[in-house]
């Protein structure tokens, strides 16, 4: 596929989940990526998570850049970066999701290199390098780091691997969020669904982050469902750092880092 615009990519890229999430809606599994297509009311925020994520990487990776997937799920985002001419590779724990995100990467046409990896164990650094032809200069966790048992260490292990000047592009929900809290509390009342979620809030992942060597780059990014909410607050949030490199455009009253709650 030859390499589209944002917006090109995102109407690309959702048209077909939508369809693949409604030919496999009897498939459960399909939750964690497609979860919340076809009529979900939340379906509104994958356009702007999407392409926030993908005007982010835009700003600040090079064309053809090697872009490393982290926790890729269904490679919904896998497939975006691949259409927008990224050269990609998505790891996930879990074999099934990596099977779907093969399904879903031929359904769009792209060759994104899709490897099962458990990102807190050692291993797929070397299957990584192997399939980008080198370390990767752009990092993304889409939904992903608040998995992980053990963050500073999976993060000080990925400091020590990635080459200076490599970027890592976060998407977490924010847990100062209104609306995530509201969308949390209905799911527990409708589906009986208490499991307990880890979020951070951003400054707190941010102080991870540099704890393992990164410097913040840039100013969040924030997508909500309902209008006028501000950026520090929205549901879904993206923010950079950059691998040994000097600050650059920071602006922390803009990034919402009032006292962290989490
Ligand atoms: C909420 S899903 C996000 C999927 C995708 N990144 C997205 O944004 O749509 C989180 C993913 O992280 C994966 N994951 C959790 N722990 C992991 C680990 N230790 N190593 C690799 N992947 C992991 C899960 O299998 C799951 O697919």
């Amino acid at each position: 596929m030859a390499n589209l615009t944002t917006n090109a990519v995102v109407d690309r890229v959702l048209e077909e989940a939508t369809a693949f999430a409604h030919e496999n809606s009897g498939d459960p599994g399909m939750s964690h990526t497609f979860g919340y297509f076809t009529d979900h009311p939340v379906a509104r925020l994958n356009r702007e998570r999407l392409t926030m994520t993908l005007r982010e990487i835009a700003e600040r990776a090079t064309e053809g850049a090697r872009l490393l997937d982290m926790g890729c799920g269904g490679g919904l985002f896998t497939a975006a970066f691949a259409a927008a001419g990224y050269r990609v590779a998505g790891v996930d724990l879990a074999p099934e999701e990596i099977a779907r995100a093969r399904r879903f990467a031929e359904r769009m046409n792209v060759t994104p290199a899709l490897l099962v990896g458990d990102l807190q164990a050692e291993g797929w650094m070397t299957e990584v390098e192997e399939a980008l032809g080198g370390r990767p200069q752009v990092v993304f966790y889409g939904y992903c780091l608040h998995h992980l048992p053990d963050v500073p260490s999976h993060l000080r292990a990925l400091g020590e691997w990635l080459p200076p000047g490599s970027i890592v592009v976060v998407n977490e929900e924010n847990p100062r969020s209104p609306s995530w809290f509201l969308k949390n509390a209905v799911r527990s009342v409708i589906q009986r669904d208490t499991k307990e979620e880890h979020q951070l809030s951003h400054k707190r992942w941010s102080g991870l982050l540099v704890a393992a060597g990164f410097e913040p780059v840039g100013d969040l990014r924030g997508a909500d469902l309902l209008p006028g909410v501000p950026v520090g607050m929205r549901w879904s949030q993206v923010f950079s750092y950059e691998k040994g490199g000097g600050l650059k455009g920071i602006n922390d009253a803009s990034r919402g880092c009032g006292p962290a709650t989490n």
